[in-house]
């Protein structure tokens, strides 16, 4: 069967290793490049991740692209000040001091702690910059390219400011990214529509057909100490490397959250915005509507204000909210393509 094209658009971070690692071992999808983004990290240690991944797992063919520190008109530094800021006021308790740059709260100081990469690695980014790859690859290619984003939207705001006649080539964006109805990060928010608002709303407004995974199924759809167990059984390097860097997130992820009460349970927020671009029919409940972007300087920045009673009958139903995943088939898939890669 031939492979759908697509550009993933990442910050590893775990749960963006894992994407990546579905995308590539379930070999249905054919990755014309990755391109990085800071969010969970620095733009270096972002990039650095996502080439150890690639390396480790066998896909050294993808190219991969360095894209931005900053958000649109914001600077991260003050982002992830803020967010520890709102983190304090709701949980003084639980609250991670501010590192001024990175979530390492969750994912460690490099941005994916919990394994140790074989420090030689002949893998490097392309001369081109994440922008200017995705332009690349939506001017050759033949057919629509699905852009898979599981980071901060700042490269897809910039490719829609950028380059807007080549949108048409762009069949979908299915990202991860905000909530319905979940309250998590702060009032109503979530990480990277969080990070970079202003890019956010432009992705949202641009009329390309958007899938968003939120916060409302990602945390419906949970691994388990079962799922580390199968990965581990596989017995090749993939499999370990995987177990490894999920057990250090399920940790760290509940320790930051542990008013979540998660048990031995964590979400993998941004493989499921892979999931649903290899086999659709693992989606067992999305809802199209409409979906504004807060952007006013206000405590709400990047939240997902969801029509989810369809009150604002005028308005384009420009998303389509994904609210719930089969999750068995789910977990299989991952543990399937990682059983798949090295
Ligand atoms: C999102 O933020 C990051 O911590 C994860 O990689 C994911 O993309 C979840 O809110
Ligand atoms: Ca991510």
């Amino acid at each position: 069967m031939k492979k759908i094209p697509v550009i993933i658009d990442c910050d590893p971070g775990h749960d963006d290793m894992m994407a990546l690692v579905l995308a590539y071992g379930s070999g249905k999808l054919d990755i014309r490049a990755v391109t990085t983004v800071a969010g969970n990290n620095t733009i270096a240690n972002t990039t650095q991740n996502a080439l150890n991944v690639l390396h480790y797992i066998g896909a050294d063919g993808i190219p991969v692209a360095m894209g931005y520190q900053d958000p649109m008109v914001r600077s991260h530094k003050e982002q992830m000040e803020l967010l520890a800021a709102s983190r304090k006021k709701m949980r003084p308790q639980a609250a991670a001091p501010a590192t001024g740059i990175t979530g390492a709260a969750v994912h460690g100081k490099t941005g994916m702690d919990g394994f140790d990469f074989p420090e030689s690695n002949p893998k490097t980014p392309a001369d081109l910059r994440s922008v200017e790859m995705m332009a690349k690859v939506l001017r050759e290619s033949q057919e629509p390219i699905t852009l898979i984003a599981t980071g901060p939207l700042t490269n897809l705001g910039f490719l829609i400011r950028l380059y807007p006649h080549l949108l048409s080539k762009i069949q979908r964006i299915s990202l991860m990214g905000g909530t319905s109805e979940f309250v998590l990060t702060r009032q109503f928010m979530e990480f990277n529509t969080f990070v970079d608002p202003e890019a956010t709303k432009i992705v949202f407004e641009s009329g390309i057909p958007i899938t968003m995974y939120g916060y409302d199924v990602t945390y419906r759809v949970l691994f388990n100490q079962s799922t580390i167990d199968r990965l581990r059984a596989l017995g090749n390097n993939t499999g370990n490397m995987v177990a490894d860097l999920l057990s250090y997130f399920r940790s760290s992820h509940n320790r930051s959250l542990s008013r979540l009460n998660l048990g031995d349970t964590a979400p993998i927020h941004d493989a499921c915005a892979v999931a649903g671009v290899i086999d659709p029919s693992v989606v067992t409940d999305v809802r199209k509507m409409h979906v504004d972007i807060n952007v006013g300087g206000s405590l709400l920045d990047g939240a997902t204000v969801c029509d989810y009673q369809g009150a604002l009958e005028s308005l384009p139903k420009n998303v389509d909210v994904v609210y719930n995943m089969d999750t068995e088939r789910f977990l299989t898939m991952l543990v399937e393509a990682a059983g798949a890669c090295k």
